[in-house]
């Protein structure tokens, strides 16, 4: 969370930075800061709120824009309120360097005393003015250069962190460096300008070639010169390897669409689409992915496969529990990253772990991963960013390609994530024997229709809208599911909460009987999913339990659904496809009818409060 950017080079740096915070807002959007240097000061500009507030504070006063060197911020609040302070960038106490910083200093109090007792005096409350000032003291007493001290400083704290670090009296480069927070180095032409940030999206348009820090790595950038990187524990140089990059500009802008969310649910089509490509021959029964391919005894050895992700991708997990379980045979254990790795868990070399992960950067997840790895797992990862840190620390996995997922509730990410969980269980089951050659052909023809019914599903956006503005004042929510919907009942859910703040709770339908049922009165809206082959007569008889309790039923069903038509006040159809499918077609209507009680309601659909898409923190 926090993103970070920074530019060093010949162009004016401020639309350069200011621009990229935009890009990153998604990763934190409580306060918001930039530092322009003008070639003899620095020029420091932040406040509590958006970039949109910031630009307001720059826009009033064109010196602060000026200069070819600037540095950005915007924050999720960690340590410190968000306020007009404690947003970054942070001087440090001779007024000579300045931070940003993307992550946590788990022994920033302990730092902080000690400086206190130099002579040190703070003015925030955040663990980032620590440690630029234990930069600044190390400056000093070691007499060494920044790239040192930065180096040096960080040996001393244990947290997690992304930092790009400037000094004025050293004004043509600047320090990143990383630990558990992602950070990319743009690198333009003959080494002229760098741009620095915490994903490539902010200098996409000006370089494809990126250099990504691995944990542990700090690099210092000298204009016209290039980048040195070097391992911050024992000082070794590391070959600053340079990627090209695929994205485009086109695939981070909303594309006439109102907000992310809303373009990003509409992409579910092609994303699904891109995630089958070059995957799956369905008329030749074939399903090749490299991943599962190289490594496919592992899978068969393994006496259980363990799933550890959070919120949304641990939703998915729970569908590739059912999806695994059913058609590999597989025993499958669906675990809270952030559960698992302090719960000292029973993990062996005969255990494969599946991390899911849209951002690959969650560090719940990642530190899940360290764990079942140090203790001889395989671990396969399922990511949508390409080259992020959750990718490169699994043995192996596969790319979701959805593409960016810029709205901070996921969509697509939710939708791919089910649907390479599909082509696993199947690519498993073929490789175990334990479906049919006819059965793994009959899924793979059926899934291959699944971006078509996506497509002409969204076209109940108008009807989904009327829905929402019926229930778009109601305080509590229940979603029940059962089987491959129980997981959706729980996402619709978590989508409702996260963007419109109201009060809503997923359930298995069966167990509304053991106390939700409790709560139902006229005034309790239930979305219930009662498609025709999953348990269905057991989820109408909840649904009349409902009924007789004068709870509203809002049902998405099979289409040509006669029986709940007549009792649910709102039916939604959806098409008919195999029962383990269904989770990717019942899951649009819950997106849509979240997003239009959030936009009914006035709320901040791709930036929802205290959130942040990308939670490197614990
Ligand atoms: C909800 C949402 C979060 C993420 C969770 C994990 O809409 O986006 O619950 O799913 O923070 O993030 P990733 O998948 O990036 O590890």
């Amino acid at each position: 969370m926090c993103g970070i950017t920074g530019y060093i080079g010949e162009r004016n740096a401020y639309p350069i930075v200011i621009n990229g915070l935009k890009r990153l807002e998604y990763r934190g959007y409580d306060s918001a800061g930039i530092m322009m240097y003008d070639g003899s000061e620095m020029n420091l500009s932040k406040t509590k709120g958006k970039v949109s507030d910031l630009e307001v504070i720059t826009n009033n006063d064109e010196s602060r824009k000026k200069g070819k060197i600037g540095i950005g911020h915007t924050r999720w609040a960690t340590h410190g309120v968000p306020n007009n302070v404690n947003s970054h960038p942070h001087f440090s106490q001779s007024g000579n360097l300045v931070i940003v910083h993307n992550g946590i200093i788990e022994n920033y109090d302990t730092i902080r005393k000690e400086l206190i007792s130099r002579g040190y005096e703070f003015q925030s409350d955040t663990d980032t003015e620590v440690l630029v000032n234990l930069i600044e003291e190390v400056k000093r007493k070691e007499g060494c250069k920044l790239g040192k001290a930065v180096q040096l400083a960080l040996t001393n704290v244990i947290g997690a962190y992304a930092i790009a670090v400037f000094d004025k009296t050293k004004p043509n480069e600047l320090v990143v460096a990383r630990l558990g927070s992602p950070i990319a180095i743009g690198v333009g032409e003959n080494n002229e300008e760098f741009f620095v940030a915490s994903d490539a999206s902010p200098f996409i348009e000006f370089t494809k070639d990126a250099v990504y820090l691995e944990d542990g790595e700090l690099a210092i950038i000298k204009k016209g010169r290039g980048i040195r990187v070097r391992k911050i524990d024992n000082d070794k140089p590391v070959d600053a390897k340079i990627q090209e990059l695929k994205l485009n500009l086109d695939q981070i802008e909303k594309g006439g669409y109102d907000h992310f969310m809303l373009k990003e649910i509409y992409e579910q089509p092609k994303a699904i689409t891109d995630t089958f490509r070059g995957r799956m021959l369905a008329n030749e029964g074939i399903i090749r992915m490299a991943g599962i391919d190289d490594n496919i005894s592992k899978f068969l050895n393994a006496d259980r496969i363990i799933v550890i992700a959070c919120g949304t991708s641990w939703h998915a997990g729970l569908v590739g529990e059912y999806l695994l379980e059913d058609m590999a045979r597989i025993p499958v254990e669906v675990e809270y990253a952030s559960e698992f790795r302090y719960r000292n868990p029973i993990i062996t070399p005969k255990d494969v772990v599946i991390a899911i992960s849209q951002s690959g950067e969650t560090a719940d997840t990642l530190a899940a991963i360290k764990l079942a790895k140090s203790k001889g797992a395989f671990v396969f990862g399922i990511c949508n960013v390409v080259g992020s840190s959750i990718a490169r620390e699994t043995h192996a996995g596969a790319y979701t390609h959805a593409g960016p997922e810029i709205g901070v509730a996921s969509t697509k990410a939710f939708t791919t994530q089910i649907t390479i969980l599909s082509l696993i269980s199947l690519k498993l089951a073929q490789a175990k024997g334990t479906l049919s050659k006819t059965a793994v052909n009959k899924y793979l023809q059926t899934m291959q229709q699944i971006p078509n019914q996506v497509e002409n599903l969204l076209k109940i956006d108008k009807e989904v809208q009327e829905i929402a503005y019926h229930y778009k004042d109601a305080t509590n929510c229940l979603y029940l599911g059962r089987g491959f919907n129980f997981p959706v009942a729980l996402e619709g859910a978590l989508k409702l909460k996260e963007i419109s703040y109201i009060h809503a709770e997923g359930y298995p339908a069966a167990e509304m009987k053991h106390g939700p049922i409790a709560l139902i009165d006229e005034n309790m809206p239930v979305f219930v999913i009662a498609t025709r082959k999953g348990h269905y007569e057991k989820v109408v008889s909840n649904i009349q339990e409902i009924k007789s309790r004068s709870g509203k039923i809002i049902a998405i069903v099979t289409e040509g659904d006669e029986t709940v038509k007549e009792i649910a006040d709102h039916v939604i159809e959806i098409p008919e496809t195999e029962e383990a499918f269904t989770p990717l077609l019942t899951t649009i209507p819950f997106q849509l009818l979240s997003y239009h009680i959030a936009v009914m309601l006035g709320k901040n659909v791709d930036q929802p409060r205290n959130l942040a898409k990308s939670v490197t923190v614990e």
